[in-house]
């Protein structure tokens, strides 16, 4: 089943860039009739354009604000409506009064995440905590609220990192993960869920400001928002229980495919370019030079990465090079075991040194 006209839809997280993105797409495409959570309030709804006129453009939830009086004028029936996605006793009441609002619920978009990104060492028990309640907790009570719902279809906004796994992302890559499985369970029990493993959105959402690192990954190029809510239309019209939506870089196919990814490694990364612990020093504080957009002549080669400012999409961008150039994969952890310019050359050098010595006979 596609989308109704003037159908009723609950978007969790959906004051966030995507979500509104997807209302605006429903609203104008379909009349579609939308309930919007966040577990930020929102001012009265009297109180909106003074609050604009007092607070700078660029506030968050001016932006939110904006974005809803742009809908209201349009013409859309919109909903925004303070819940937390993983509260069940805040979620059954919402779905009550969406009923007694509008007479039915008829699909749900789970958009409610958040990520904390960070070295799972280092990490504190709340982060993961905090991720997975959005994503994980929220899907469940999801299930659960709307279980005597005739719905049409449920979507979950999933990610590639529940596939791909991410540096610093243990957290968000699992609770994607937990997305992936619990829309196939949902599925044998006859009840439509498609996980949408979502890649780069470009122009809207969480991961705008980090669009021009992944593009350097290599990894995920960035989405047009236009083409992106296209296949979320045919992800609903589908009824597959997961399916990826992104736009690959040419690494994508390493991650899938070793073999093929070679042919995309640029020359100067081929094993063998360096012969000695010094030259790979003054290579590896060069690239980290590069990536931290950093004086190369300046940097420290005995300071930690994290300390430099090294984060965890440049670690899984690095490390992804590094194997590139080895030619094998290395621990997800490597630039955090030898996280020093330093430490880092004498590991690949004895790791070369070592796979040499393995394969004369
Ligand atoms: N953007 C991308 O490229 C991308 C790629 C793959 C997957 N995704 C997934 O797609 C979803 C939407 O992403 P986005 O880019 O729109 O992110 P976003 O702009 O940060 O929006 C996420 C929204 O979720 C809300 N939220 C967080 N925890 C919540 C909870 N417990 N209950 C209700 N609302 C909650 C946040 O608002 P409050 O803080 O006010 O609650 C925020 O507005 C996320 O699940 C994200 O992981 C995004």
């Amino acid at each position: 089943m596609g989308i109704r006209p003037q159908g009723v839809y609950l978007i969790t997280g959906g004051l966030g860039g995507m979500g509104l993105a997807m209302a605006r797409w429903l609203t104008e495409g379909y009349g579609a009739r939308i309930v919007l959570t966040s577990r930020s309030k929102l001012p009265s709804r009297r109180g909106w354009s003074s609050w604009l006129r007092r607070h700078p453009s660029d506030h968050p939830l001016s932006v939110r604000l904006r974005a809803l009086l742009d809908l209201e004028s349009a013409g859309a029936e919109i909903w925004p409506v303070t819940a937390d996605a993983s509260d069940p006793e805040e979620m059954s009441e919402l779905v009550a009064q969406i009923k007694d609002r509008f007479g039915a619920v008829h699909g749900v978009i789970h958009a409610a995440g958040v990520t904390r990104d960070g070295l799972t060492a280092t990490k504190r028990p709340h982060t993961f905590d905090e991720v997975l309640r959005a994503k994980a907790q929220g899907a469940f009570v999801l299930d659960q609220v709307t279980r005597g719902e005739p719905l049409d279809w449920t979507i979950y906004c999933s990610s590639v990192a529940g596939l791909w796994g991410g540096a610093g992302q243990s957290d968000y890559a699992a609770a994607n993960r937990y997305l992936d499985a619990l829309a196939a369970w949902r599925n044998a029990q006859a009840r439509p869920t498609t996980s949408i493993d979502w890649g780069l959105w470009g122009e809207a959402g969480m991961a705008v400001g980090h669009v021009d690192r992944v593009r350097e990954s290599g990894l995920l190029l960035p989405m047009a928002t236009r083409p992106a809510l296209e296949a979320l239309g045919r992800a609903v019209a589908l009824d597959a229980p997961q399916i990826i939506v992104a736009a690959l870089g040419p690494r994508a196919l390493q991650v899938s495919s070793p073999g093929v990814s070679r042919q995309a490694i640029p020359e100067s990364e081929t094993p063998a370019t360096w012969t000695s612990l010094a030259e790979l020093e003054d290579r590896l504080a060069a690239r980290l030079a590069r990536l931290l957009e950093l004086d190369v002549a300046a940097l420290d080669r005995s300071q930690n990465f994290a300390e430099m400012g090294l984060d965890s999409i440049l670690v899984v961008q690095w490390t992804r090079e590094l194997e590139a150039m080895l030619g094998r994969s290395l621990p997800f952890n490597t630039l955090q075991q030898h996280g020093t310019v330093r430490a880092l050359a004498q590991y690949l050098l004895d790791l070369r040194r070592s796979r040499g010595a393995q394969a004369r006979p």
